[in-house]
């Protein structure tokens, strides 16, 4: 089977260009209450709560630069053609702007609106309201082309695909606690792809990595690349 590198991240990764990781000390669920702003039945409660929580971090995203660990993963693409898949858990946009193509935003982005009437996505405003108009059919129902909790996350034929195809799945950044995410190592490690975990210190999810890299993404992930590309 040919090499076949699969990278999955989460908030970790991004959490040095400034952006809150969720489950560290004073992250994001710390502050907000997780049913209220990132689900389904949040959204039909209180839509403009939700709004503003996803205003607040389509701007953060904005003002944020992608990190040496987003760029270094680009450049691992780059210089493996077709040897390398990206999936996110991240809804920041970072990764493509750090040059990334062959990407799977399994999460959505939140820079990107959809409208709950007809289905249409485009790119948001900088602000979303239950005001905004769909710009095809002018219904007032528009949200964050995000995945809430209950949702099904995007592009889960495709990751498959990926996932069966990996001999080697890199997780980054990422606490391991949401699904199905949270399972992509199970399952590639039963097909034989090797498993490395790199993480700020050890994860719930740890124990179940062939190897475990513990540091700042920015310093570890860079390395990892440069270790991986001397060995192709
Ligand atoms: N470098 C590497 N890892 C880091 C760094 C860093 N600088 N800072 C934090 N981390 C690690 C933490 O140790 C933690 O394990 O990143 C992880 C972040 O975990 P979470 O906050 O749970 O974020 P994530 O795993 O991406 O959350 C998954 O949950 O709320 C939902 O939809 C949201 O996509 C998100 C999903």
């Amino acid at each position: 089977m040919p090499e076949s590198i699969v990278i999955l991240t989460g908030a970790g990764v991004s959490a040095e260009s400034g952006l809150g990781t969720f489950r560290d000390a004073g992250g994001i669920w710390d502050q907000y209450e997780l049913e209220d702003v990132a689900t389904p039945e949040g959204f039909a409660r209180n839509p403009a709560l939700v709004h503003d929580f996803y205003n607040t971090r389509r701007e953060n995203a904005a003002l944020a630069r992608p990190n040496a660990a987003h760029e270094a993963l680009a450049r691992l693409e780059r210089l493996l053609p077709g040897r390398v898949t990206l999936i996110t858990q991240n809804i920041d946009g970072l990764h493509e702007r750090a040059g990334s193509r062959r990407l799977y935003a399994m999460h959505g982005r939140v820079d990107r609106a959809v409208c709950a009437a007809c289905a249409h996505c485009w790119p948001s405003p900088p602000q979303l309201s239950t005001q905004t108009a769909c710009p095809a059919c002018g219904q007032s129902t528009c949200r964050p082309d995000v995945v809430w909790f209950g949702e099904m996350p995007y592009h889960l034929d495709e990751i498959e695909q990926a996932l069966r195809r990996a001999t080697q799945l890199v997780v980054i950044g990422t606490s391991g606690t949401v699904y199905p995410a949270a399972g992509f190592v199970e399952v590639a490690g039963q097909l034989g792809a090797y498993t490395v975990e790199i993480n700020l210190g050890r994860s719930e999810a740890s124990d179940a990595f062939d190897r475990v890299i513990e540091g700042p993404a920015s310093e570890v992930v860079p390395a990892w690349v440069d270790e991986v590309l001397e060995s192709w």
